[in-house]
């Protein structure tokens, strides 16, 4: 019985995860075409040609942004989660930058990963707070962004190759905009309608109490 080199099997386990991000990728676009239609969110049009494009064939080479560029059509208005994405762009674009050498690129994505860690630790504390459920799809999301995110530093670790962790900062920088857009803007959304205050965790009990647990991303375009 021969054994798999790890390397190949690395390989083998990057491209599932990319695929299955590409599925999660593919109901969001699906999602923000149909929220697009309803004029929900204009901004979201500017980002679906390139998630299509992306969700059809992860492992493309065509498809080649490397770099994210912060816009307007990122910001949601809600302070904390504002200032953590934009450290999350400008820790991506610096990982762009520091991937021709592996002692460059191992502490940038390191940080990488630990803001990612807190990220979305940050977001979640926001959903208990405000009746969402453990096992929410945007939890899920987060929670399978960092387990691909982790298993390729493991493996650049490992094998010292650069190559699963240039894959993904293409995932990521093309999956970041549409998380943003969908599950983020949802979320903000519905902590202005239950008057969450972030700084002090208080709700405003009148609109919690007609709340229901919510399992899907709480945007009417994710179910
Ligand atoms: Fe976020
Ligand atoms: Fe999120």
């Amino acid at each position: 019985m021969t054994r798999q080199r790890p390397a190949t099997a690395f390989a083998v386990l990057v491209k599932s995860s990319a695929e299955r991000l590409a599925a999660a990728l593919q109901s969001l676009f699906d999602a923000a075409q149909r929220a697009a239609n309803r004029g929900d969110s204009p901004a979201l049009n500017q980002q679906n040609s390139r998630i299509k494009q992306y969700a059809a064939d992860p492992m493309s080479t065509s498809c080649t942004l490397s770099s994210l560029t912060w816009t307007d059509a990122l910001t949601l208005n809600q302070p904390q989660i504002d200032q953590t994405h934009q450290e999350f762009v400008v820790l991506l674009n610096q990982l762009g930058n520091s991937l021709h050498h592996l002692d460059s690129a191992l502490p940038i994505y390191q940080r990488l990963l630990t803001h990612t860690e807190q990220h979305f630790a940050m977001e979640e504390g926001f959903m208990a707070a405000t009746g969402f459920a453990p096992d929410n799809c945007h939890s899920k999301q987060h929670a399978m962004v960092l387990d691909v995110m982790r298993q390729v530093l493991v493996h650049t670790h490992a094998e010292h190759d650069l190559e699963p962790m240039r894959n993904l900062l293409l995932e990521l920088v093309n999956w970041f905009p549409a998380h943003a857009e969908m599950m983020d803007a949802a979320l903000v959304f519905h902590m202005e309608q239950v008057g969450f205050d972030p700084a002090t965790g208080a709700v405003s009990k009148a609109a919690m109490a007609d709340a229901e647990t919510i399992s899907s991303c709480g945007s009417k375009a994710c179910s």
